[in-house]
């Protein structure tokens, strides 16, 4: 057996959240009526996919995108096992959320001051104030709360980002409740022994079962990057259909690394999503369709190509 193969035990879970109705669709230039929204994620949820981050309640003047989260949870036809989330910046968005049906929160934080700024108008330490109290409310209805730290591998505004900064966001989240943090790489700069180094200092923290990885695809990296943490026995990782996506506030940023792409290597490695790659691929090019965008995913394209 060789090293790589040594650390993986055949038909291992990994865990996928997929991004692509929030995350990717967060970002669209185009408005995206709320019927093709829950249309991508109840072909999603029919592919295997069993987490799906449905939308987001943040305020409509940051990202009219996600305005109609409330209309889009409404028009999905739920499927038992699967989770759908919403992410919340603060108690409002809480409220809206459990309105509307999330099954599940996330909140989100940022490693880096400047981003923090301008993704959600307030510092780090002032945005955990904030948190606290949405995960009092979470705790209250037995909603579970997921974190999210951005800029763990570099920031658009400040550049490099330590360690230790990150370690510390990720302490700060677990102690509020979160269940599981997920550590992103929100321009996608990270390579993979940098992520390892981000990651180990994550592990000081807590434990591999409490940790996801979000990594964006800007420089190609995402793949390898997820390999170096599955190598430190994380199993929960965060994609995109179609690699749709990226973020308002962090310019020139791609998507997410496609969820396609992550199955594909994953189901190689022999490791067990619960995921149909042959629907994710036709959800894959139905949404680039309903988008007129290019497709981002290069198992869609390859795909494709050998049905020409
Ligand atoms: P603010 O302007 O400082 O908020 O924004 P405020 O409390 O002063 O309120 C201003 C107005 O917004 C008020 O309305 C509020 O009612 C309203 P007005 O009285 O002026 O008419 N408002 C809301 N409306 C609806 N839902 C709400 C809500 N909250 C306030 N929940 C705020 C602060 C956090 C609200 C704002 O900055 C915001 O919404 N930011 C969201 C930014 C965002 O969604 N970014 C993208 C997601 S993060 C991401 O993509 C990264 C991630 O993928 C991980 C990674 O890749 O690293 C997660
Ligand atoms: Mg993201």
């Amino acid at each position: 057996m060789s090293p790589l193969e040594h650390r993986f035990s055949d038909r291992e879970q990994v865990s996928i959240v997929e991004m692509s109705p929030r995350d990717g669709l967060q970002n669209e230039p185009m408005t995206v009526p709320a019927d093709i929204k829950a249309g991508l994620i109840d072909r999603l949820a029919a592919s295997g996919l069993q987490r799906i981050e449905a939308g987001s309640f943040v305020s409509s003047r940051w990202i009219p995108q996600m305005a109609d989260s409330d209309s889009v949870f409404k028009q999905i036809t739920r499927l038992p096992g699967v989770i759908y989330s919403a992410l919340t910046p603060n108690l409002q968005g809480f409220e809206r959320a459990i309105h509307a049906g999330a099954d599940e929160i996330a909140i989100f934080a940022a490693a880096s001051e400047a981003f923090s700024q301008k993704n959600i108008n307030c510092s780090i330490k002032q945005s955990i104030e904030r948190f606290r109290e949405v995960c009092e409310a979470a705790r209250f209805r037995r909603i579970r709360v997921r974190g999210y730290v951005s800029c763990t591998l570099g920031c658009p505004y400040q550049g490099e980002v330590s360690s230790s900064d990150v370690a510390f966001v990720v302490r700060e989240l677990l102690k509020l409740g979160c269940y599981e943090v997920s550590i992103g790489d929100t321009i996608g700069v990270g390579t993979p022994v940098k992520v390892q180094k981000v990651l180990k200092a994550c592990l000081q923290e807590t434990t591999t079962e409490r940790l996801a990885m979000h990594f964006h695809d800007t420089y190609g990296q995402a793949l390898a990057n997820l390999l170096a943490g599955l190598e430190l026995g994380i199993r929960t990782i965060d994609a995109s259909v179609a690699g749709l996506g990226g973020c308002p506030y962090a310019k020139g940023a791609s998507g997410n690394v496609a969820t396609e792409d992550v199955v594909y290597m994953l189901h190689g490695m022999g490791l067990d999503t619960g995921i149909d790659l042959d629907r994710l691929v036709d959800t894959s090019h139905w949404i680039c369709a309903q988008l007129r965008r290019p497709n981002h995913s290069r198992v869609a394209l390859a795909q494709a190509g050998s049905e020409k």
